[in-house]
């Protein structure tokens, strides 16, 4: 049964990833409702005419309150601390957003259970290995960031058997684009290129990943949702392309039309338990028929511009 909801609540939809999922929605003919507290996201960004609930999602009852006003068709569910240093740092607070507020969403639409609910998880979920990743490989996340997420999709596979509700788990890889709220190394890079900057300092240059334009993610979830089958499933979404931070570096270089140079600085460097983290995308596109449209040379064209 393919077909679109009519009204979605977005948690965490005023944020990065949320706001173009909802701009998508909104353009498909959705009515939209975003609860967030915004802690990183921000208002502005929110489509005009949305219902904004300022809820911090740990507030089990502000979000059974707000489910019960809003009356979605179905949720997705993107509100989290995503950042992995912010997550290493507070890792208990982690756990409260991410997985308490996973449980606080699903407690509080159990009575009435949407018809469908999109959850957004991450690669960070599989295990350290170079190979493109697919979704019939276990799950072994090797950061609090990824075991949080887990523990989310698992609370989501169980609600799944427990009610009518189609769900999916769905594995976001890097996402870039406009609006990004976490202080990454791509909007990094952007910002000194910005800047004039011939010579960027930055730390790490060798880990690959698989970079995603949010416009993309966005047309991905909207598609996910509309083709939600009975049960849960992991869906992952990427490119299917892992690119370096070094290969970042040279193609805002060709697009600046100047010769940037790269410092590696300590106090920048990172201990990278990844060194190449990719999706194998087969199941999306078979499924939905989604595939990446945004190539890194145009997000990062718009990005400098
Ligand atoms: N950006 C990525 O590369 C990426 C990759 C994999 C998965 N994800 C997942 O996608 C989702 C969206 O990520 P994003 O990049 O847009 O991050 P983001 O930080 O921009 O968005 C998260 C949103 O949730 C809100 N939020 C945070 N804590 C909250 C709380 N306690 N209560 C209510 N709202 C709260 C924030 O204000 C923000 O608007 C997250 O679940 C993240 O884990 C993102």
């Amino acid at each position: 049964m393919s077909s679109l909801p009519r009204h979605v609540l977005v948690t965490g939809g005023a944020g990065f990833v949320g706001s173009h999922f909802c701009d998508r929605l909104v353009e498909a003919g959705c009515r939209i409702s975003v609860l967030d507290d915004l802690s990183r996201g921000k208002r502005d960004w929110v489509p005009a005419g949305a219902s904004i609930y300022e809820v911090d999602i740990r507030d089990r009852d502000g979000v059974a309150a707000a489910y019960a006003d809003a009356r979605p068709d179905a949720i997705a569910h993107l509100a989290a601390l995503h950042f992995i240093p912010a997550v290493d740092d507070a890792p208990e607070l982690a756990d409260a957003i991410n997985v308490g507020g996973t449980r606080n969403v699903l407690e509080a639409v159990r009575a009435h259970p949407p018809e469908r609910l999109i959850f957004a998880s991450t690669a960070a979920v599989y295990a350290n290995v170079s190979e493109p990743l697919s979704e019939t490989r276990a799950p072994a996340p090797i950061d609090v960031y990824g075991r949080t997420k887990l523990a989310g999709e698992q609370l989501v596979e169980a609600f799944a058997t427990e009610t009518e509700t189609r769900c999916v788990n769905a594995r976001l890889f890097n996402v870039i684009g406009p609006r990004e709220t976490n202080p990454h190394v791509l909007p990094e890079i952007v910002d000194q290129v910005r800047s004039g900057a011939d010579e960027l300092e930055l730390g790490n240059l060798e880990p690959k990943r698989d970079f995603v334009d949010a416009r993309d993610v966005a047309a991905a979830l909207t598609m996910l949702l509309e083709n939600a089958e009975p049960g849960a499933a992991a869906y992952n979404i990427g490119t299917g392309t892992s690119v370096s931070v070094a290969d970042i570096v040279r193609t805002c270089s060709k697009i600046a039309e100047r010769e940037i140079a790269v410092r590696q600085v300590p106090e920048r460097m990172r201990a990278v338990e990844r060194q190449v983290l990719v999706a194998d995308v087969s199941k999306i596109e078979n499924a939905v028929g989604w595939r990446a449209r945004w190539s890194l040379r145009d997000t990062l064209t718009e990005l400098l511009a």
